[in-house]
């Protein structure tokens, strides 16, 4: 059975509040009603959550938050809880993104705390995997990744709410996409640990995403590969009519 593809708009620390709520209503006129057939969402940064949600009130796309603390509240100055993101109208959380771990230090033990602690509270999450160019050029991505999917997911459970997102660091923002055989060799290895950390229902019924690049004119090929379920969106997501050629593509 295939699973149902999902694609979601990260648009990163872009747009202010009204400008988010303009994309958001550009983003539902130009896809319409025309993605019934997988998960669709925008990840808007915190300020612009509320905002976002209400213009996407009646519609299905979902509303994710790009980042959020493992703890419920106290003394994390700058910091949001996964519960403070529910109260918001959001459904998902990306976690683990490489920007995050890249930029502001988050290692795998970080992780795996707020994924553990998003889904314990009842969001969804998208969790990052993905090796750097280095990394690549060592011959070390399946180690990479493998660490990363084990270490992310260590002590949880149950991967229901769970979708992985592999981007690969060099594919992101660079304009370098990852060939589609690249991305479906990474993604069946994902798989393939999964398999081993779940079983092979779960690891069968678990979405991954492609994300480094995706635009309107690679998307249809990517999404076409037999592990690859949909896309994580970044620079195509803030424009309307190329995020809404992606979602064509995926659903
Ligand atoms: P990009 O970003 O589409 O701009 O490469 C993807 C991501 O970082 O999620």
């Amino acid at each position: 059975m295939k699973r149902r593809n999902i694609v979601a708009g990260n648009w990163k620390m872009n747009l202010t509040v009204a400008e988010s709520r303009e994309l958001a209503v550009a983003v539902l006129s130009e896809i319409g009603a025309g993605f019934s057939g997988c998960d669709v969402g925008v990840a808007p940064t915190f300020v612009a959550l509320t905002e976002t949600a209400k213009a996407l009130d009646s519609s299905s796309l979902f509303l994710a938050a790009q980042n959020c603390h493992f703890e419920n509240e106290g003394a994390y100055t700058g910091e949001i809880s996964a519960r403070m993101l529910l109260a918001a109208g959001c459904s998902y959380v990306i976690i683990g993104h490489s920007e995050r771990r890249q930029l502001f230090g988050e290692t795998d033990a970080i992780v795996n705390r707020k994924v553990a602690k998003a889904l314990q509270d009842g969001l969804k999450v998208i969790f990052c995997v993905g090796e750097t160019l280095d990394e690549r050029e060592s011959g070390i991505t399946g180690d990479v990744v493998t660490r990363q999917v084990k270490g992310g997911l260590a002590g949880i459970d149950g991967i229901g709410d769970l979708v992985i997102a592999y981007e690969p660091v060099w594919a992101i923002g660079t304009g370098k996409t990852a060939t589609s055989e690249q991305a479906q060799e990474v993604h069946a290895l994902i798989r393939g640990t999964v398999a081993e950390l779940y079983g092979a229902e779960a690891a069968d019924g678990l979405r991954i995403q492609y994300g480094g690049s995706v635009k309107p004119s690679n998307a249809v090929e990517l999404f076409a590969m037999p592990d690859i379920d949909g896309g994580l969106i970044g620079g195509a997501s803030l424009n309307a009519a190329d995020f809404a050629a992606i979602v064509k593509a995926a659903c």
